[in-house]
């Protein structure tokens, strides 16, 4: 049976994302901001929690009603099949309830309206009087946009972002999932060299690293999927076992990253090692100033994937436009390059004298980006 499943992700990953669906073999509906719905099977559920590189967090609708009342966001929250995915062992947490141009406008109450009509379709279904509410967390969601109501079960828990490698960050560290749209969509392959100037604590040459030696970023981690019922640990544990053996870590890979702050490079260090991939790249304390192709002995072209300090929460906005100057030289030192730059500074290719040949509107966190990149000459 076909599941209604959407995958929220980052602003401006949406592409990514549905790449990512099909190429699971998977229907891909439509795509919103934000948002990609998509028909897959409970499978689906494993896979892509588990190899999602792009996704933020995957969810089941179980309801999609009009509610203009009260009476019908009831009726058509407690007519779901709540029994077939939660026991009576969980506790159920509307974690998020959005509401948009709608008749209902109460937060609070739309919540616990839900989260009383799905608790009487349990009581009813496993004939009990009370739940206990004191096991694992299991969320749902709820939007009402234009009296539309959809309810959905959250299978992820932790955001997909949080992989279960990061030891520690820098001040300033990328989201994950982010981090490896950037490598996605600079076009980069393991055949080519890979260089970050700004590598912070890592997180771009870490999901290089996952995406060149193909390693579900969700191996080291637990899900919120656990929990529901249809879960087969058996399922689950060979589809693990599967990918670890899938993993072939004989590939040469080039991929280099430095940093000005020994502290964040420590962090970098760390986090690689977290993976066991601490021999597969090479880091130096370095400011960018002193980086080039011809410093990390790079004979052939390759890619830049960069995210420079913003100004907003690192240095001050001047000093990170003296930055974007500073990389002008990069036309020099990395000759025939591709150039991929995330940053909120709107001079970026004015600062480094060139012309992108896209530009990319993108959300890191609350904060818009713009990703920059800058073809081979
Ligand atoms: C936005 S952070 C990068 C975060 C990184 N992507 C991560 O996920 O951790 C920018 C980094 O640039 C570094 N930095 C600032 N000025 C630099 C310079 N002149 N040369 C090299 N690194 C510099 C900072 O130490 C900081 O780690």
């Amino acid at each position: 049976m076909n599941l209604e499943l959407s995958a929220l992700c980052p602003f401006g990953v949406e592409k990514l994302v549905k790449d990512e669906l099909k190429g699971l073999g998977y229907h891909v509906v439509s795509s919103s901001p934000g948002r990609v719905d998509f028909q897959g099977p409970w499978e689906a559920i494993y896979r892509v929690n588990l190899g999602s590189r792009t996704a933020e967090r995957l969810l089941i609708r179980l309801v999609k009603a009009q509610a203009q009342d009260f009476d019908q966001l009831f009726e058509a929250t407690r007519s779901a099949a709540w029994e077939d995915w939660l026991t009576p062992a969980v506790t159920i947490h509307i974690e998020k309830v959005r509401l948009y141009q709608s008749q209902l406008t109460s937060v609070p109450a739309v919540q616990s309206m839900v989260q009383k009509a799905v608790f009487e379709t349990l009581c009813r279904r496993f004939r009990l009087t009370r739940l206990p509410q004191n096991g694992p967390v299991v969320a749902l969601r709820v939007t009402l946009a234009k009296d539309q109501l959809e309810v959905f079960l959250d299978t992820t828990g932790a955001a997909l972002h949080n992989r279960g490698y990061r030891q520690d960050t820098g001040e300033a560290p990328l989201k994950e999932n982010l981090a490896a749209a950037l490598v996605l969509f600079s076009g980069w392959r393991r055949k080519y060299p890979l260089v970050d100037p700004f590598c912070g604590s890592g997180t771009i040459l870490t999901e290089a690293l996952l995406y060149a030696y193909d390693l579900p970023p969700g191996l080291k981690r637990s899900f919120a999927f656990e929990h529901l019922r249809p879960f087969s640990a058996p399922d689950w544990d060979h589809l693990r076992d599967d990918a670890r053996q899938k993993t072939d870590l004989s590939h040469r890979v080039r991929i280099f990253g430095s940093d000005k702050d020994p502290v964040v490079l420590r962090a970098a260090r760390k986090n690689i090692q977290a993976l066991g991939l601490e021999d597969h790249l090479r880091l130096e304390v370095k400011a960018m100033e002193g980086v080039s192709a011809r410093f990390w002995g790079i004979e052939e072209p390759g890619f830049v994937v960069t995210n420079p300090p913003y100004g907003e929460r690192l240095e001050t906005v001047a000093a990170a436009r003296d930055l974007s100057r500073a990389m002008a030289s990069w036309e020099r030192d990395f000759p025939d390059w591709s150039i991929g730059v995330l940053t909120p500074l709107e001079s970026l290719s004015q600062d480094m004298g060139r012309d992108p040949f896209v530009v990319r509107e993108l959300s890191n966190g609350p904060l818009r980006v713009k990703f920059f990149q800058f073809a081979k000459k």
